[in-house]
């Protein structure tokens, strides 16, 4: 397992380019199951859980191969139609095969993802929707085992606007006979840039980024041939770090289009933003003021910026309120902030934080992707060093995060633990 060591303090300059997104690339990755041929996607950012997704569509009897952010998917000759445990339970994403499976082939056995640091992440309603559209469902032993002759369309209601239940959803349908109304459905541009590649490959979509989107099934799609859309969440991690050490950052590849919550936030918080035409450039003050925030579904706040902006608020001048209400325990980072200093009190789903005016390095623990981020966020604008242990879990979201950081002028070092 690796670390990073980190020396905090420094003012950063300089540009950085952003990755394709990995929520995005997952359900992408997986709709190549419902054509038969070669696909080809490119800006797949290099990250372990593209690895992993491959690994899984590998182990179905597809080709796969990853080269300097391409991936090359073949799928003529795939035989098997189980995703086991060994390999779901290290990325939950893996559920988005379930959908692809039943359209393609009739059948499909899913291992349960499990839960994880920051919630249960039940599956109900990918299912709810699978059984309306005339999948035969059983559970047994920790595996969801599906079996549909032809899906049929239908009007599916989500109760919560679940992300990669949107996107199994929206696979299943491509390929179903007639009509599929999705309702309240997930409105993230990482769901619009599925849509889109669904699109490509000959599926009839429309509404997607709306909470209505409709799909008429198709008999088949072609292959696909498609690139990933940058990665939001990264992009506005950048735009925190910038914000926390007081630097002026070009950020390129980046759509803030994508990011309106949070760029109204971080500009309440002092950032000041500058576009252009292949990027934007943003520049943090010497102390952020407050801003409460409140996590929703896109459009709102992005959840998976809730704990990078609670780092910022860590040492900003005055108190703010910070509500996560899409994961019921996303506050792991609240614990490791306070070790470096940070005035934190939890409640619920509701924290207090009052700015500090400096955080310390500490040795710290990462516990999940964001929270790792959140971590670093703090550690580049905190006195003295911290190293941040289990970096893997940085790792599963960001492509080489501490190069990018030191060609920014950030004292950050990779060590093996
Ligand atoms: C996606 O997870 C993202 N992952 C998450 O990103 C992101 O945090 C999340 O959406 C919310 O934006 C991928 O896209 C691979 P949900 P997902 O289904 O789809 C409840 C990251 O950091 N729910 O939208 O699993 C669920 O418990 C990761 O990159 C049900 O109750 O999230 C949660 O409270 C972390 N039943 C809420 O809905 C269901 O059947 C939103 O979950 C499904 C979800």
């Amino acid at each position: 397992m690796d670390k990073l060591i980190i020396r905090g303090g420094k003012r950063l300059k300089g540009e950085v380019y952003i990755g394709g997104a990995k929520n995005a690339a997952l359900p992408i990755m997986a709709a190549s199951i419902l054509a038969s041929g070669l696909h080809s996607i490119s800006k797949v950012p290099d990250l372990k859980d593209v690895l992993t997704m491959g690994q899984l569509l590998a182990n179905f009897g597809a080709g796969f191969h990853y080269e300097d952010r391409n991936v090359f998917i073949s799928t003529e000759r795939m035989s098997k139609i189980e995703a086991p445990y060994e390999l779901v339970r290290t990325m939950r994403a893996s559920i988005l095969v379930l959908g692809p499976l039943l359209a393609r082939f009739g059948r499909a056995k899913v291992s349960l993802p499990g839960g994880c640091a920051i919630g249960a992440r039940p599956i109900n309603l990918h299912l709810t929707g699978l059984t309306k559209m005339g999948t035969d469902i059983k559970l047994d032993s920790g595996y969801v085992i599906a079996k549909a002759k032809r899906l049929k369309g239908a009007s599916i209601y989500l109760d919560i606007p679940t992300v990669t239940g949107t996107e199994n959803l929206m696979m299943a349908a491509s390929l179903a006979k007639g009509r599929t109304l999705l309702e309240n459905a997930a409105r993230e541009p990482e769901v619009v840039d599925l849509a889109n590649a669904l699109i490509s490959m000959g599926a009839k979509i429309k509404g997607a980024g709306e909470s209505l989107i409709e799909i008429e099934g198709v008999d088949d799609l072609k292959p696909l041939e498609y690139s990933i859309i940058p990665d939001r969440i990264e992009a506005g991690t950048f735009m925190t770090i910038a914000a926390i050490t007081g630097s002026e950052i070009i950020i390129k590849d980046c759509r803030p289009e994508n990011l309106e919550a949070l760029i109204l936030k971080l500009k309440e918080a002092g950032l000041s933003f500058e576009s252009f035409s292949d990027g934007i450039c943003v520049a943090g003050l010497s102390r952020p003021r407050v801003a409460d925030i409140k996590t929703m579904p896109y459009p709102g706040f992005p959840t998976d910026m809730q704990a990078q902006f609670m780092a910022l608020m860590c040492v900003a001048d005055g108190t703010s309120i910070i509500r996560e209400t899409i994961f019921e325990n996303r506050f792991m980072h609240v614990a490791e902030l306070k070790r470096m200093g940070a005035d934190i009190s939890v409640d619920g789903g509701i924290a207090t934080v009052k700015g500090v005016s400096k955080l310390k390095g500490a040795p710290l623990m990462a516990t999940d992707l964001r929270a790792s981020a959140s971590l670093v966020v703090a550690a580049l604008a905190a006195k003295g060093e911290t190293t941040v242990h289990r970096i893997y879990h940085l790792d599963r979201g960001y492509e080489k995060m501490e190069e990018k950081l030191v060609k920014l002028g950030a004292d950050v070092r990779r060590v093996k633990e």
